[in-house]
């Protein structure tokens, strides 16, 4: 058993959106470690929007470690069309959160916020200093905006209270339980899917989005679990910390990858007249590794398990996506 779980063992231990591909590995992680005092509540049970209500489970529950994995996520789309709505609802959920764990005693809240944050033209590899720098990217300026007043809300309760809040950057996250609606899922998530499904229907090609060459950096979420839990007992600064594996590779090469890994064996045809996005994004990971935290599920080996997920589960998720 890891060194770093111990303490959270015999803890009473919040998952705020256990049901997320964030949460839920969290509560994964947990639970293989032994941790005998989860708590979690479905949002029926507890809308993190309802300062009172949050303000009343804490006050009850009392939970001495805080995994802030609730959010309102969503792609471009839902950004765009719905900005009042991200900015609103993750304003509502970090703020009620981090205060409410703060004002009943708990001894540490781990936030999460997303790669996002930074500057559209962030130099490459993104070290954590950059943040602030320069321009958002517009399409997702609400969802950042909010990410950003969570972290800075997080380091400012460190510096006035003395409140261990700290604060997780995770690159793209991919795993059991993702996304995987082709209006509303991440890149890799929707090429399993398409993979699969033109191979289950025989279509000699697969058409992408975009030239190919854009370059992206994925972490399995269980490793993103491990990183939390890992810090949640090691970690204690305001400062902010990237969570990545320190490589990209480009999506014609993923693109590859998932379509042997599914054995689809059609062409892949990239049109380019579509948009490609953000040419690199890579985290500089050097902070977190220098504390001794590296990622140990190699990409390949994560696809295999997630798409083994999503040929489990499709049938549910579809018919979940459709109601
Ligand atoms: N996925 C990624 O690639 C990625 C990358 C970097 C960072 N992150 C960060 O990780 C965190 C979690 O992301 P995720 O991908 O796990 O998202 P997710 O799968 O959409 O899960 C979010 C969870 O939050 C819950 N939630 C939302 N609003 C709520 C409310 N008002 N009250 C109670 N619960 C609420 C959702 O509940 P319902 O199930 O009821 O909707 C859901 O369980 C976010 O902060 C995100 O920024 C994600």
């Amino acid at each position: 058993m890891a060194e770093h779980t111990q303490r959270l063992q015999d803890s009473r231990v919040f998952v705020a959106g256990h049901r997320g591909l964030v949460g839920s590995a969290i509560v994964r992680r947990l639970e293989k470690v032994g941790c005998r005092n989860l708590l979690f509540r479905s949002r029926g049970e507890l809308d993190l929007c309802d300062q009172s209500a949050v303000d009343e489970f804490f006050r009850e529950h009392r939970p001495e470690f805080v995994f802030l994995a609730a959010a309102k996520v969503g792609g471009i789309l839902a950004n765009a069309t719905r900005p009042a709505e991200f900015l609103h609802d993750n304003l509502a959920i970090q703020t009620n959160v981090i205060h409410a764990a703060w004002a009943h005693g708990a001894r540490k809240l781990l936030f999460l916020g997303s790669s996002c944050i930074y500057p559209k033209l962030a130099p490459q590899p993104i070290k954590e200093e950059y943040l602030l720098t320069g321009p958002l990217e517009a399409t997702n300026e609400a969802y950042a905006i909010a990410k950003i007043a969570g972290l800075k809300l997080a380091a400012a309760y460190h510096a006035q209270y003395g409140f261990s809040a700290i604060s997780l950057m995770p690159t793209n996250l991919y795993g059991p339980g993702d996304n995987f609606d082709l209006q509303t899922s991440h890149v890799l998530p929707a090429m399993i899917r398409r993979f699969h499904e033109a191979k289950i229907s025989g279509s000699p090609s697969v058409t992408l989005w975009g030239t190919g060459t854009p370059r992206r950096e994925f972490l399995h979420v269980d490793d993103l679990a491990d990183a939390a839990c890992f810090l949640m007992e090691n970690y204690d600064s305001p400062d902010l910390l990237n969570v990545g594996v320190g490589e990209d590779l480009t999506i014609a090469d993923v693109a590859a990858l998932v379509a042997r890994i599914v054995g689809y064996s059609g062409r892949i045809v990239f049109d380019s007249s579509r948009p490609d996005g953000t040419p690199r994004k890579l985290l500089d990971v050097s902070r977190i590794h220098a504390l001794g935290w590296h990622a140990q599920i190699p990409l390949e080996q994560g696809i295999a398990s997630t798409y083994e997920w999503y040929v489990a589960h499709a049938a549910e998720r579809v018919s979940a996506y459709q109601r």
